[in-house]
């Protein structure tokens, strides 16, 4: 069975630079798929060439069947492929609100205003924020206000690069307690990440992309567990949890 998103042979790259090597990849509806891999690996060489910023040299990319090598980002955008790029994509200088409708400038229907209140709702923190500026946000306040922006375009995918990159840890549990909240609602997600064991605990799917190839493959906590993987990402002097361990108990108060 194709999935939603369906990737194949991908060669690609800057200029003559080859970068991905031939990568095969898919993401189903409401799956939330990660990769990892080592700095300048590709993995976000291969998010812009999924969402149409570089054209695939070689093999195809398809979306819900219909092959989307080739188009440009608005064409990727309208068929409900949300890209959000590493480092900060939120304009400082405009307010949270005005930033979430900037987010929604594609959408052609008048009810942007009613849909942003209803985002609002979600995220009360967005609320109590959204006459301010983005710039005063916190590292986490603007992953959410992203995930927030890419709710206004009922996507169907959305491509996230290292979205927990330097959060604390409990601030990236709560980015992930969003993808899975939205991912309830069936929006499938691809994730790159470094930081590969928190990752990989929040994937159904995992890949590993080394040198533009992939290395290995499998469901998040296969991944997890791989001797190799563990190794060269996870470090080896944290050996994996054992299947159904009990988390050591909270200190107390
Ligand atoms: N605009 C560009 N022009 C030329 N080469 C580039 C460009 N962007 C990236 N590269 C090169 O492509 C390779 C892959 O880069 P990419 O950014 O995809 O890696 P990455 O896996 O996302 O790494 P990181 O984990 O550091 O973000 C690197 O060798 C990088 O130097
Ligand atoms: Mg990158």
């Amino acid at each position: 069975m194709r999935g939603l998103l369906e990737v194949r042979d991908l060669v690609a790259g800057y200029d003559r630079r080859e970068v991905l090597r031939g990568v095969d990849l898919c993401v189903q509806p409401a799956e939330i798929v990660v990769m990892i891999g080592p700095n300048g690996a590709g993995k976000s060489t291969l998010l812009r060439t999924v969402f149409g910023f570089l054209h695939p040299q070689r093999g195809q990319i398809w979306l819900d069947g219909e092959p989307i090598g080739g188009l440009t980002p608005p064409e990727i955008l309208r068929r409900g492929v949300c890209y959000v790029m590493q480092g900060y994509s939120v304009l400082p200088q405009l307010t949270v609100y005005d930033n979430l409708l900037l987010g929604a400038y594609v959408r052609r229907d008048r009810k942007v205003r009613e849909d942003v209140e209803r985002v609002l709702d979600r995220f009360p923190i967005l609320r109590e924020r959204r006459r301010n500026k983005a710039r005063v946000l916190s590292g986490g306040e603007r992953r959410m206000l992203e995930l927030a922006r890419v709710l206004l375009l009922s996507p169907k995918l959305v491509l996230l690069d290292e979205p927990t990159l330097g959060l604390a840890p409990a601030v990236v549990d709560q980015v992930y307690g969003m993808v899975h909240e939205l991912r309830a609602q069936g929006i499938a997600f691809f994730v790159v990440e470094q930081n590969a064991r928190t990752a990989l605990r929040h994937a159904d799917r995992a890949y590993v992309l080394e040198q533009g190839r992939v290395r290995f493959e499998g469901r998040g906590e296969e991944i997890l567990r791989h001797p190799e993987v563990q190794r060269a990402y996870l470090g080896s002097l944290s050996p994996p949890e054992e299947p159904g361990a009990k988390p050591p108990p909270p200190p107390p108060e």
